[in-house]
């Protein structure tokens, strides 16, 4: 029973415990505040006084939830949930990608921590999906963050994707509408992104135009940012265009850069922001009209 809620509510073996906790601790706040309530109007819980509770806890769960899943960390999915439940109770239609979803690819070459943040945050979406997980990199450890999340994934042959087609026939038959980058390291070919209509979105841990560009990835760039003495590093967001770490840029965060800092002490304190802004940066850039 637990695997096929897993399966079905695109979740890790932890957050599995949160949702169930979620549902738990929320319902029995629910069922709480809905005899305060009773009280409070002076009406029992038996006779017609049973109704005006249904309706009172009805009104009450979906907040009492939200409450809890703010605290427990699983707001993105109980809000994905109950969207789906409010789609359903007016007959919409739910379920796979719709007409209007968009249905993403995550580039990654490494660890892949930012995209393990972007499943997790389009787990329940209603609209925006993670549909392919591609990396150069057969040891990568974000395909297994995309396993522990059910999403296939695609090694890819350098020579292939820099100077053939690119994998766009695999990406086209998965149904991709976009392409996210999240810590790969090979340059996207023009091809790509024409494909995709320039929906193409890269993440780099320092604000552009300042410290990118070929070479410029983990340590090297922190370590250039502490080399050159700014006060402030950061995150920016920008769209692809097909050079390194260039095209228009969607999202800046800055922190500082601290005297005592070292490339480790800085690269922890950028990939923070990054982790915090990735996912609601590519959720607002595709769903703002
Ligand atoms: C991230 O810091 C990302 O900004 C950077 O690679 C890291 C991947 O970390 N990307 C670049 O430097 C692009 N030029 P992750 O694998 O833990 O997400």
């Amino acid at each position: 029973m637990f695997t096929r809620l897993k399966q079905k509510w695109k979740v890790t073996n932890l957050q599995l415990v949160l949702v169930l906790c979620t549902f738990a601790i929320g319902g029995s706040l629910c069922g709480f505040l809905g005899r305060k309530v009773m009280g409070l109007a002076n009406l029992e819980v038996n006779g017609w006084g049973i109704l005006v509770y249904l309706v009172v806890v009805t009104l009450l769960w979906p907040l009492c939830v939200l409450a809890v899943s703010l605290l427990l960390g699983q707001f993105s999915f109980f809000r994905g949930y109950l969207l789906r439940v409010w789609q359903r109770m007016r007959g919409q239609k739910t379920g796979g990608p719709g007409p209007t979803a968009h249905n993403l690819a995550i580039f990654a070459s490494g660890s892949g921590s930012n995209a393990e943040k972007i499943m997790a945050h389009f787990a329940n979406h209603p609209h925006i999906r993670v549909g392919i997980v591609v990396s150069n990199n057969g040891a990568a450890g974000v395909l297994l963050h995309a396993q522990r999340y059910g999403i296939p994934t695609l090694i890819i042959d350098k020579n292939r994707f820099l100077t053939g087609d690119a994998y766009v026939p695999h990406l086209q038959e998965a149904g991709i509408t976009a392409v996210v980058l999240a810590g790969f390291l090979l340059k996207v070919p023009l091809t790509l992104i024409d494909v995709f209509g320039g929906k193409v979105v890269n993440i780099h841990p320092a604000l552009l135009p300042k410290h990118g560009g070929k070479g410029m990835y983990g340590k090297h760039v922190h370590e250039a940012v502490l080399a050159q003495g700014d006060a402030s590093s950061g995150i920016t967001i920008h769209l692809v265009d097909g050079q390194y770490d260039h095209g228009p840029q969607l999202f800046s965060a800055t922190c500082a850069v601290l005297p005592t800092d070292d490339a480790g002490t800085l690269a922890q304190r950028v990939l923070e922001l990054e982790h915090r802004h990735y996912a609601p940066t590519i959720e607002r850039w595709l769903t703002t009209p």
